[in-house]
């Protein structure tokens, strides 16, 4: 039994395997249609989402199978005080694999030590977020036909982007990559990614609080919402969140074959007159990160199409 709960849990190998699957899926999801029949995923969201719970729940109903969904923590026995553990181990009995959002580091892996079926981290707290690591590598994938020898740019909260540290970890991997961190001071990468990750792969970086200083040599641009939910002081947030408006005027200097990638949700960062710039991939991004989940559901449990 397999969890995954950080984007390293999966190979390189395993990775390109997911993406394969994902093009298959793609191209013939007729012959995936029952692929999980009988099977159930459990959606243990403790924190708001709505692309990555509707995505992995749409993921297991076009596989055929079922979906037990706790979209709300107020209304779970969490808030009668029920451990992360006893929770896992409970919802083992029902489910066949969990997806698990929660606002603390560290909580999806306490949940894969109780619970006797897999367990996907879908987000924890400022720390990772695998699965959309996967959709944001199929996007590059699919964008630029390789994962190596690009220069990657990250706009916005690289402190408390979840969704930054996992890519970022993904990229270090692949040949050839270069990043391009774009921040305010206060929002930094922090320094044990630079160093666990960055330093390690000797990856060649650079930090730069502007946007357009690098603009012309991206290959990518990976823009992200400040994390308002990770904030001490809305203070602190009110001054930093504007930080990074992308409007078309400061793609002047863009590459024509530039990808624009996003998460999701947008609130600012980028003007919705980019939308229709065919360099903006963010919404095709949402649909191939239902795609990697059902490849990834696929893998963990153990079923071969
Ligand atoms: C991201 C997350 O939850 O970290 N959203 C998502 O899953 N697509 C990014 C964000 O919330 O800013």
């Amino acid at each position: 039994m397999r969890s995954v709960l950080d984007i390293n849990d999966l190979t390189v190998d395993e990775i390109d395997g997911l993406i394969a699957v994902a093009e298959d899926i793609m191209s013939d999801p007729d012959k995936y249609a029952h692929a999980c029949d009988r099977k159930k995923l459990a959606t243990l969201f403790f924190e708001p989402s709505t692309r990555t719970r509707l995505s992995f729940e749409a993921a297991m109903y076009e596989l055929g199978g079922h979906v037990l969904s706790m979209s709300d923590a107020a209304s779970s026995s969490a808030s009668k005080g029920e451990s992360v553990a006893d929770t896992a181990a409970v919802v083992s009995s029902y489910a066949d694999i969990i997806a698990m959002r929660h606002p603390k580091e560290g909580a999806p892996r306490v949940a894969s030590m109780h619970a006797t079926v897999p367990v996907i981290n879908a987000g924890d707290g400022g720390h990772n977020h695998p699965t959309q690591t996967l959709a944001d590598l199929l996007t590059i994938h699919k964008e630029k036909g390789r994962l190596g020898g690009l220069t990657i740019g990250f706009c916005g909260d690289l402190k408390f982007g979840r969704t930054v540290h996992s890519l970022i970890n993904a990229m270090s991997r692949y040949p050839d990559v270069r990043v391009i961190l774009i921040s305010p001071e206060e929002l930094k990468l922090p320094g044990y990614v630079k160093k666990e990750v960055l330093n390690k792969n000797k990856i060649p970086y650079v930090e730069t609080k502007d946007l357009l200083e690098f603009m012309p040599e991206l290959d990518i641009l990976y823009m992200t919402r400040v994390q308002r939910e990770r904030f001490f002081n809305e203070e602190d947030y009110l001054r930093l969140k504007d930080s990074y408006i992308l409007t078309p005027d400061k793609l002047k200097t863009a590459k024509n074959d530039l990808s624009i990638l996003h998460p999701l949700p947008r609130v600012n960062e980028i003007s919705v007159a980019i939308d229709k710039d065919p360099r903006a991939c963010y919404f095709k991004q949402v649909l191939y990160g239902k795609y990697m989940r059902m490849a990834l559901i696929l893998k963990l449990l153990g079923v071969d199409v």
